[in-house]
């Protein structure tokens, strides 16, 4: 299917697993299993000051997981048709994030950390950085689809 068909159903949050111990827990994720894609690089916020929002942009060819490692910060989702917020609060949950998906993530807790792996190098061309471009392909995909 061509990915600037993707929903928000496209869209999903997966449970990482969770090593518990006494002294603290551990989440491990590897290429292509829990992280549905290869992993070719990391990034991630912080020192974000409380209430910031970040990152209001879609990706062509990038898809990418998104995950709170401390504090929480709410995911703001959109594919043209609806819109979703999902807070992400918790080190072994993960936000996979399709192609063509509208992300903002909004709403940071002071001291917020989130880590995003991402299917491909920083390539600037690849963004969407414009929402009102980003509703127009989506409304003109829409039409013809
Ligand atoms: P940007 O994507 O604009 O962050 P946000 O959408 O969260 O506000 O990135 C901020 C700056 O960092 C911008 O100048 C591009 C640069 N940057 C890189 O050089 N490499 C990267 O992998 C990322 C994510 C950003």
């Amino acid at each position: 299917m061509d990915k600037i068909l993707n929903t928000l159903n496209d869209t999903k949050l997966i449970n990482l697993n969770k090593i518990e111990n006494s002294k603290g827990n551990l989440t491990v994720v590897h290429n292509n299993k829990e992280v549905p894609f290869s992993v070719k690089r990391v990034y991630y916020l912080y020192d974000v000051p409380g209430g910031e929002t970040r990152g209001g942009h879609a990706h062509r060819k990038l898809e990418q997981l998104i995950i709170s490692l401390s504090g929480s910060f709410d995911v703001l989702l959109d594919d043209g048709k609806e819109r979703r917020t999902i807070k992400l609060n918790r080190s072994y949950l993960g936000l996979y994030v399709p192609q063509y998906v509208w992300r903002e993530i909004v709403n940071f807790s002071t001291g917020g950390i989130c880590l995003v792996l991402a299917s491909l190098p920083y390539t600037p061309e690849e963004y969407i950085r414009d929402y009102n471009e980003f509703i127009s392909l989506k409304k003109n995909i829409n039409r013809v689809a």
